[in-house]
């Protein structure tokens, strides 16, 4: 069973400035709602009891996002209005789930990750990344369902176009499970064109073995200096553990990004 998830959110998001200058990307709004609620809300669809977000001292305002109790009560004290106090209920139940823990240089998703080892409890958990939103279909649910079937890793992934494999890690295929599903053989992070394996991306949706951590620890960097979750799933891979590579049904938004941001809202509204 998967009951935790965890969640990077420690990045400095330079990619959008400068909406980003004062509020931390995930917290910006998409059709009226910060990204990140998205990923809490499929995170409960999929039935997790726990959630880690892995911030910064920078990116505190999160924390307070979800523990503004005295504001809240102040405001509905004065003013019933019932649309605050569904909005307060709501944030009081996610705040209920979140805990909370700290990643103040940015060091890499490895680095991130290797923050929560302390919390979890079972031999897998879920990791999404926030600015990776999948709509139409709950992604990290079917993960899930996959998981149980096969008792072993799964990552969600979907084909690119070629000329973008150096943005993503891309993973070459051992065998075929069914149309979705596929055991991987291999995974680099973003190769460059000549040496990429295939165009099969990995996109951010993760079930993780607890394991992993003793591959982070000794994780040296490589890309751009930072410590990839990637080349320690690498290692784990190379040393017999099962991977599955799952072709996502829901449709991919990339929030990381100016243009993929403001799609995302013009998506989200057609909804
Ligand atoms: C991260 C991962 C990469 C993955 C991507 C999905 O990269 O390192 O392997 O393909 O997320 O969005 P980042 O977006 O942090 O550069």
């Amino acid at each position: 069973m998967i009951r935790q998830a965890i969640i990077p959110l420690a990045g400095l998001g330079t990619r959008l400035l400068p909406l980003t200058s004062v509020l931390p990307k995930e917290l910006l709004p998409i059709n009226g709602k910060p990204g990140v609620e998205y990923i809490i809300d499929e995170c409960i669809e999929a039935g997790i009891k726990e959630i880690i977000f892995i911030i910064s001292k920078k990116k505190e305002i999160i924390k307070k996002y979800f523990s503004n109790d005295k504001f809240y009560k102040q405001i509905i004290k004065k003013k019933k209005d019932k649309r605050i106090i569904k909005e307060y209920k709501k944030i009081k139940k996610y705040k209920k789930m979140i805990k909370f823990v700290y990643q103040n240089k940015p060091k890499g998703t490895g680095d991130a990750v290797l923050k929560t080892k302390k919390y979890i409890k079972d031999k897998f958990f879920l990791m999404l990344l926030p600015d990776d939103l999948i709509t139409r279909r709950n992604c990290s649910k079917d993960m899930i369902s996959i998981h149980n079937k096969k008792k072993c890793s799964v990552m969600a992934s979907m084909v690119v176009n070629k000329k973008t494999v150096d943005r993503w890690g891309i993973y070459s295929k051992k065998s075929k499970i069914d149309k979705n599903n596929f055991y991987i053989k291999d995974v680099v992070e973003k190769p460059d064109l000549k040496s990429a394996p295939s165009n099969n991306a990995v996109i951010g949706r993760y079930i993780l073995p607890k394991k992993i951590f003793q591959k982070i620890k000794k994780q040296k960097k490589s890309k751009g200096g930072e410590i990839h979750i990637t080349d320690s799933i690498r290692k784990l891979i190379k040393e017999g553990d099962n991977f599955i590579g799952h072709i996502f049904k829901g449709k991919y938004l990339d929030c990381g990004t100016m243009n993929g941001y403001i799609k995302s809202s013009l998506e989200i509204s057609k909804i």
